[in-house]
């Protein structure tokens, strides 16, 4: 399997604290890898430098064979990875489907002219946006709460409808920072499901996880960081059995 993602020596300093330092490592077109590390390891950091947040201090990103460091948020979105955030980052008060209908945005060209004049392109446009609301509706399971607003759905559903949002930008690429922080333990089956299901859709995936035993049943390989450097990196079983995991991370190995 090629590459999807390539990530080489990447580094990025907060002032004097190195976040992340001097990273590297490959994600396989449809796999999935697991980032675990424990609280200010530098995991969100690391998707804020793939997604275009954040400007690297130094290192490379290589995605599907293109140099993408540096690129800023929108274009690496247009290019094809998409992300959703720690804290779920949805517009509350509006409802789900306008949710997913605004996660299109970076796939249509519309401008002012197109929607006041009805050009066949905004119409053209607004059609392929409802059939693939529609489609992602019933691929999350989301459809009973399409007119709900997003803020007012049970939290397990706001987590799926992140990665529903994501899903709209047909992305080649998806980086899932914690998307089952804040569900209960016994809440998370649904939104692994859906990951898995994600994966199975061709779309490659990076995630963020605290959850251990979730990691074991859903990721190929692991990678796990611990004061913003590369500890470990392997099959979960592997990683989760390593003697530098367990005393960074795991105390012992649960899972
Ligand atoms: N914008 C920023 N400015 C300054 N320091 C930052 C910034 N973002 C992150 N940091 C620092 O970088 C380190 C890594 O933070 P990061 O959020 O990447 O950790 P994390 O592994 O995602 O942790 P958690 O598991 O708690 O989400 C922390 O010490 C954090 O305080
Ligand atoms: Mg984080």
């Amino acid at each position: 399997m090629t590459a999807l993602l390539q990530v080489q020596g990447l580094t990025r300093l907060f002032g004097g604290l190195v976040a992340v330092n001097k990273v590297d490592f490959e994600v396989p077109q449809g796999s999935i890898l697991g980032i675990i590390g424990p609280n200010g390891a530098g995991k969100s950091t690391l998707f804020n430098l793939i997604g275009g947040a954040l400007p690297p201090s130094e290192g490379r990103i290589v995605f599907a064979g293109k140099d993408i460091t540096g690129w800023r948020p929108y274009r690496v979105a247009r290019e094809g990875i998409a992300r959703t955030f720690q804290t779920t980052a949805l517009f509350e008060e509006l409802p789900v489907y306008i949710n997913l209908a605004i996660g299109r945005r970076m796939r249509t060209r519309s401008g002012f002219w197109d929607v006041l004049l009805r050009t066949p392109r905004m119409r053209r446009e607004r059609e392929e946006t409802t059939a693939k609301v529609l489609e992602v509706l019933e691929f999350t399971g989301l459809g009973k709460y399409a007119n709900e607003p997003a803020g007012s759905i049970p939290q397990e559903a706001q987590k799926r409808l992140a990665i529903a949002v994501a899903l709209m930008g047909e992305p080649r690429l998806m980086l899932l920072d914690e998307p089952t922080g804040g569900v209960g333990m016994g809440e998370t089956d649904e939104i692994i499901d859906l990951i898995g299901r994600v994966r199975d859709r061709g779309i490659t995936v990076c995630v963020i996880e605290h959850k251990m035993r979730m990691m074991m049943s859903l990721a190929d390989r692991m990678v796990v960081l611990n004061f913003g450097v590369k500890i470990a990196e392997g099959e979960p079983r592997q990683v989760c059995e390593d003697p530098a995991v367990i005393e960074a991370y795991l105390g012992e190995c649960i899972a």
